[in-house]
This record gives structure tokens, sequence and C-alpha cells, in this order.
């Protein structure tokens, strides 16, 4: 396993590069499976998780290949419809496999996703929204079951937001017989970029008062695609620009997707510019304090209140951060506060009252976006932040140390010896 060693206190300055989104390229990457033929996806990031996916679907039989940043998937051969519990269990996203399997073969078995490092992630929306669309549902032994002569159109509407539900539904409507009315669907950047990867495909699909509408059809045909860039990345360093100090330019970056983001972020004093597909990031000399809940697209981000909790433990003053989405999101919390950080928690709700510094000390990663609050606050944090266990951030994060380190940050990965 690798670890990070951060030397705090070098400011940042000059340009990061934006990759492709992690959140945006999985759903479409399963969207191949509706189509018989090679689906072809430019702009991939290289990370953990888009690896997972591809022998995901090299499991059901899809041929997956490519070179930098493209990958080409050929879901013709697809002849195995089981996503076994030793994949989805490493990640939740393998559960985008149900809805294309079930609306293209009219059979799956996808193991239940389990918990992650912050508690249950249920799939009951999913589960409840493919039976409205005329799905057979069990679940036994921790798998899904899922069956279909051909799924018909219906109308369901989604108690919460959920961005994995309403990518599943979309996907298994486009190949249903008739037309389905989804409500209360997300929002969120990479729904949008997959309805518009079906609509490409030939699914008609129609966005309403209260949802998306769309009427089913036979085929879908491949396409190739380019995936948008990676907001939570964005927003991730902007969180990084602000707590080391210095002027930092995040280019590539998908300026509508993260304006509420800038916006937030704003209020913490530093001055935000953007310039076409740039951002840029003048650090303040002191850090306000802000009080923000987490919400559903175009809200903030549940994935970027890690970043801004580290932020906000070193503002003048005191903060709350709410999570609305995710109500126990806060594996960071005992790592920041080993890294001095005081915060009380109280059910979703962290009050953070602002220190002076951080000091480094020995930390570990739990999950994907806590690891990365661990990188924004051991830039700050005097000394030395030793983060063990960060494949948890290859997940998500292409090459976050040499984006870091070409900008300032004084970071290395290095072999972790195993303690036994
Ligand atoms: C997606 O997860 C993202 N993952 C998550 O990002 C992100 O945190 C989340 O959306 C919220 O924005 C990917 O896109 C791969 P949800 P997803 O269904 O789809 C509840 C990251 O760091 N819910 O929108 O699993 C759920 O418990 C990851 O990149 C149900 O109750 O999230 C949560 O409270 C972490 N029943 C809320 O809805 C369901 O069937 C939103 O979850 C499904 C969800």
């Amino acid at each position: 396993m690798d670890k990070f060693t951060i030397k705090g206190g070098k400011k940042l300055s000059g340009t990061i590069h934006v990759s492709g989104s992690k959140n945006g390229a999985l759903p479409v990457m399963a969207a191949a499976l509706l189509a018989d033929g090679v689906t072809t996806l430019k702009n991939i990031p290289y990370l953990r998780d888009i690896q997972t996916f591809s022998n995901v679907l090299r499991v059901l039989g899809a041929s997956v290949d490519g070179g930098p940043r493209i990958l080409r998937i050929d879901a013709r051969k697809c002849n195995h419809f089981e996503a076994p519990y030793d994949l989805v269990k490493t990640m939740r996203a393998s559960f985008y496999v149900l809805g294309p399997l079930l609306a293209r073969y009219g059979k799956v078995r996808v193991s239940l996703p389990g918990g992650c490092a912050w508690g249950p992630r249920p799939v009951d929306l999913h589960l409840k929204g493919l039976e409205a669309l005329g799905a057979d549902i069990k679940v036994t032994h921790g798998y899904v079951e899922a069956s279909a002569k051909r799924l018909s159109g219906g109308t369901f509407e989604f108690e919460k937001v959920s961005v994995g539900a309403t990518a599943n539904l979309l996907m298994a409507a486009s190949l249903a017989k008739g037309t389905s009315r989804l409500i209360n669907t997300a929002r969120e950047p990479e729904i949008t970029f997959l309805i518009d990867t079906l609509r490409k495909m030939g699914a008609s699909i129609k966005l309403v008062k209260d949802g998306i509408e769309v009427k089913g059809v036979s085929k879908l045909k491949p396409v190739t695609t380019t995936v948008i860039p990676d907001r939570i990345e964005a927003g991730t360093y902007i969180a990084a620009g602000i707590i080391a100090g210095g002027k930092l330019t995040i280019e590539n970056a998908p300026i509508d997707d993260i304006s509420s983001a800038i916006a937030v972020f704003g209020k913490t004093g530093a001055k935000i510019t953007v310039q076409k597909n740039k951002v840029i990031v003048e650090a303040p000399k002191v850090i306000k304090a802000l009080d923000i809940s987490t919400a559903p697209f175009p809200g903030f981000a549940t994935d970027l209140q890690a970043q801004i909790m580290a932020v906000l433990s070193v503002a003048k003053g005191t903060s709350v951060v709410t999570d609305t989405i995710y109500h126990d999101r806060f594996s960071h919390v005992a790592e920041l506060r080993r890294l001095g950080a005081d915060i009380r928690l109280e059910g979703n709700a962290a009050t953070i009252t602002g220190v002076k510094n951080l000091s480094g000390a020995q930390v570990m990663a739990t999950d994907l976006r806590a690891s990365a609050a661990l990188v924004v606050a051991g830039l700050r944090a005097k000394g030395e932040t030793a983060i063990s266990r960060v494949y948890h951030i290859d997940r998500g994060y292409e090459k976050i140390e040499e984006k870091l380190k070409s900008v300032g940050a004084d970071i290395k990965r290095e072999r972790e010896e195993m303690v036994v």
C-alpha cells in the first residue's frame, strides 16, 4: 500500500488541469451495455474505479480496451449476467449494470453493494423504480435477481433524489416498451451527461417540469462521446488553493457545474475569478468561517463536504457544516482532529471552531473524499503529515500528488512498510 507524506506550509502557485469526471464516466460505461456495438469514451480519467468497472464489464462478457484516456467497450458479446460480490463490494457504482442488463437481456443478478466507509448505502429506490417498469425483483443471499420479458413504460416518483437510481432507471426506461415518467429525478451534471449520451445513442428523453419522460425504443446504437470534466476534483483543488495560500489556476474546470461551490468557497474571503474554463483562486490572508448544508445539485455537493470542513478548520471563527444527504459522512472528522482541528459532531452537523494552525501527524485515509480532505489539511498543517492507505484517493483523483507538486506542494508518494 502507498502513503503520502506532505510537508505543510508551502503556498501554491501555477496551473492544475482537471481530468475527466469519475462520476460522469461510470454511468456511460454502463450505458455501453445497451448498445450492440463498440462505444468509445474519450477523456477517461486514469482512476482505480474506472479499472474496477472495466473489470465488471469484462466479467459480463463485454470487451473493454483502449489507451490513455480512451475506452472502447464492445457489448456485442455479453454472455454473463451476474455482477459478483467481490467486485461490487469494492465499488458501489457497479450497481449501474442492473438497469442496462435488465433492459437489454431481461435478466440480471447483481450483488447488493453493502455499506461503505461511512454507513449504509440503500438501493431500495433502484429496485422499486425497476418494479414500476415491470421488473420482477428478488433479493436473496445478498444478491438482487431481476427479470423481465421486456420492461414496460411506467411512472415512478423518487421519494428522495438519487443519482444512481435515476441513472439506472433512465437506462432501463430507454429500452422499455412504452413511455416512462420519472419524477423528482437527480439533476447532477453527470445525469445530464448520461442523458446527452443516451440521446446520441437514439434514446427519446425529454426533461419535463417535475422530472424526465422517456419514450422506449427497440434498439440503441453505440456512440463516441467525451467525458465531462470532474466538478468534484475541481472543487477539491479550490479548497487546496484557499487553505494553502498563494494563487492557483484550475483549468478545464466545468464552470457551470461548480458555480454553487465557487459561491460558497468565495465566502471564505478567497478571491475566486472565472475566465472561460479557468478558475483562479487567490487565497485570503484570513479564512472566514461560514455555515453550509449539502444538497442535491445545484446545491453544495456532499462530495465536497469533507474538503470544505478541512478549510474551515483553520478559519477565524466558528462554522457549521451539515450533510443533508448522508447523515453519517464524517469519517474524516476523527482524522482531522488528529491534525489539531476542533470539531464537534451532533447528528448530521459538525461545528468547527477554527484553530490558528493544524499540526502534521500520521493519519489514515478511510474513503475517497475524506482522504482528499486530509490532503487538503496536510497542505496547511505545520510539519509533516503522513496519510496511509492512499488507494482510497487513487479511486477518484488522477495523480493528485503530481498535480499538487507541480504547483509547489511538498508531497510525495511512498511505499508503506507493512507493520505486522
Ligand atoms: C452518487 O452516489 C455518487 N457516486 C456519490 O459520489 C455522491 O456522493 C452521491 O451520488 C450523492 O451526490 C457516483 O456517482 C458513482 P445517491 P449514489 O443515490 O448514486 C439515498 C464519490 O465520492 N438513497 O444520489 O450512490 C442515499 O442513502 C461518491 O464520488 C436511498 O435511500 O448516491 C443518500 O442518502 C460517494 N435509496 C441519497 O439517497 C436508494 O436506493 C443520495 O444517494 C439510493 C439512494
